[in-house]
């Protein structure tokens, strides 16, 4: 969807497809909307006091020919004085809903005169480019006869920002609702189709489409010199040979510390020997969401350009059984020298992260952040909305949680004590890659915090929030939150 600005002095005047005109319940037209009501001879008026249009936040009315505009769409916004951001993001829902029933191609928002009580103008174009643009995703790989794309494909939008400003906040919010759903798009991809090798392809289609993002993949043969032990022994039971896929960003001057992310991509968890059940198992294909959200976020931060450096690292591989398989109570060795004892295979998301973990190190980075669909236990203790946040460094994580609330990709923090780490101790090896019953979210980022000593670190496990069961699909989730968080490193 292309999103522009312009000024627009009467809209009666005015031609489109559609004019967008939002209200407030129980106001008095004014303005654009009172001349509007002229020019239709009316009809809003009217539509109101018959009650056919009352108002509620995000209700859709549509009235017909008005001029040069074929269509005036009327969208509640509700009482005035309850306008914040919660309503505007129900406004923008509304305003899809419409405009998806429509057959409109392109339409004309009167955004002027709705202030938002707790946000600014740029603030609302933003979160409306992005909504938009990510509502608007279709899943279209592997079906014959797709959900049909949004017919609109153009909207310009009149507010009291001038052109230029306007347009970048439609744009940075466009560019995020892009990300967003590029990591949808992978995600919701099968495992045979989405595999380590699909998603090191995605990476060099990035490296070639943009001049600043240099790609390097590296196969398993480079990882066992790397002393990755602990990675390669869960690719260990499958032919799809693992990944370890890295791309850096360089938008910010050569000194600049790197912000570095790390995506989990299993394409596949099986569970391997320690297989899991069979109810859901095919949701497992989602267990790649981390490493999706990391491609979306680069998706968005070249798309802005964002003067800064980042580096991003996706540990790909599948987890599967097979007579090569690792086995409970293995003991491998890791990329930091540690060795840890395999008690369960299904714990696999730690011991791909913890040596791309290590890896990350040479990079001095400004901060570390890794996204996992790590744990069950996290949609235990969290659900699906709120990701679980974990941290080494309280400003980082202030930064995050901040990140998240500005963009309603909410995280919530939890904590990583001594007292759970012990739950990790092993008679055979330095670590266990499981911690008992209690607290399984904590336990894994706590087998995590033992390798991001050297830096400011994050992990986000977000098994209860990158994608939903019912209608199944891909959340995007947290490219707004990370997005957020680098646009704010940019300043
Ligand atoms: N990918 C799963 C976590 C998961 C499960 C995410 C369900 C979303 C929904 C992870 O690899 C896993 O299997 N974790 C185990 C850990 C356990 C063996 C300690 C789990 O959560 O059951
Ligand atoms: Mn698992
Ligand atoms: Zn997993």
């Amino acid at each position: 969807m292309k999103f522009s600005a312009r000024k627009v002095e009467d809209a009666s005047k005015a031609s489109s497809a559609c004019a967008v005109l939002p209200l407030f319940k129980g106001e008095a037209l004014k303005g654009q909307a009172k001349a509007l009501d002229k020019a239709c001879g009316g009809a809003i008026s009217a539509s109101i006091e018959l009650g056919d249009f009352k108002g509620k936040t995000g209700e859709g009315h549509t009235l017909l020919g008005c001029g040069k505009l074929k269509r005036v769409l009327l969208i509640g916004c509700g009482e005035k004085k309850s306008f914040d951001r919660a309503a505007a993001r129900d406004f923008a829902k509304g305003l899809y809903t419409a405009l998806n029933h429509l057959d409109a191609k392109d339409a004309l928002l009167l955004i002027g005169e709705i202030p938002v009580t707790d946000a600014d103008e740029a603030w609302l174009l933003d979160m409306l480019a992005r909504d938009l643009t990510s509502r608007a995703y279709r899943y279209t790989e592997t079906v014959s006869k797709p959900r049909p794309p949004m017919a609109l494909n153009k909207l310009v939008v009149a507010g009291t920002m001038s052109k230029a400003a306007a347009e970048k906040a439609l744009a940075t919010g466009a560019a995020t609702g892009e990300g967003i759903n590029v990591a949808r798009h992978l995600a919701d991809l099968p495992g045979n189709y989405c595999t380590p090798t699909h998603l090191a392809a995605q990476a060099r289609m990035l490296g070639r489409s943009h001049k600043q993002v240099k790609v390097q993949i590296l196969d398993e043969k480079k990882m066992r010199e790397l002393g990755m032990g602990s990675l390669l022994s869960v690719t260990a039971g499958t032919d799809e040979p693992a990944k370890l896929i890295v791309m850096e960003y360089n938008g910010g001057k050569k000194s600049d510390k790197p912000y570095v992310l790390v995506g989990k991509g299993i394409t596949f968890d099986s569970g391997g020997i320690s297989l899991k059940p069979g109810a859901k198992m095919d949701e497992m294909k989602y267990d790649m969401g981390g490493a999706a959200s990391v491609f979306g976020t680069m998706t968005a931060v070249t798309q802005m350009n964002l003067p800064l450096n980042v580096v991003a690292v996706v540990a790909a591989a599948e987890n599967m059984p097979s007579g090569r398989a690792t086995k409970p109570g293995d003991v491998v060795t890791s990329m930091a020298g540690k060795t840890i004892e395999v008690l369960n295979t299904d714990a696999e998301g730690r011991l791909v992260l913890c040596d791309a973990l290590t890896y990350v190190e040479r990079y001095k980075p400004a901060a570390v952040i890794d996204i996992a669909t790590l744990t069950g236990a996290c949609v235990i203790a969290l659900g699906a909305h709120a990701t679980g946040l974990y941290a080494n460094q309280d400003e980082l994580a202030e930064q995050l949680l901040a990140a998240g609330t500005e963009s309603h990709d909410r995280a919530w923090r939890m904590p990583l004590w001594d007292d759970y780490t012990r739950q990790l101790k092993s008679n055979f090896a330095d670590l266990a890659n499981i911690g008992g019953p209690g607290g399984g979210s904590v336990t894994a980022a706590c087998f995590l915090s033992e390798f991001t000593k050297a830096y400011d670190w994050a992990h986000l496990d977000i098994a209860g929030s990158a994608w939903s069961g019912a209608p199944k699909g891909a959340t995007g989730r947290p490219v707004s939150l990370l997005t957020r968080y680098l646009q704010d490193r940019a300043g």
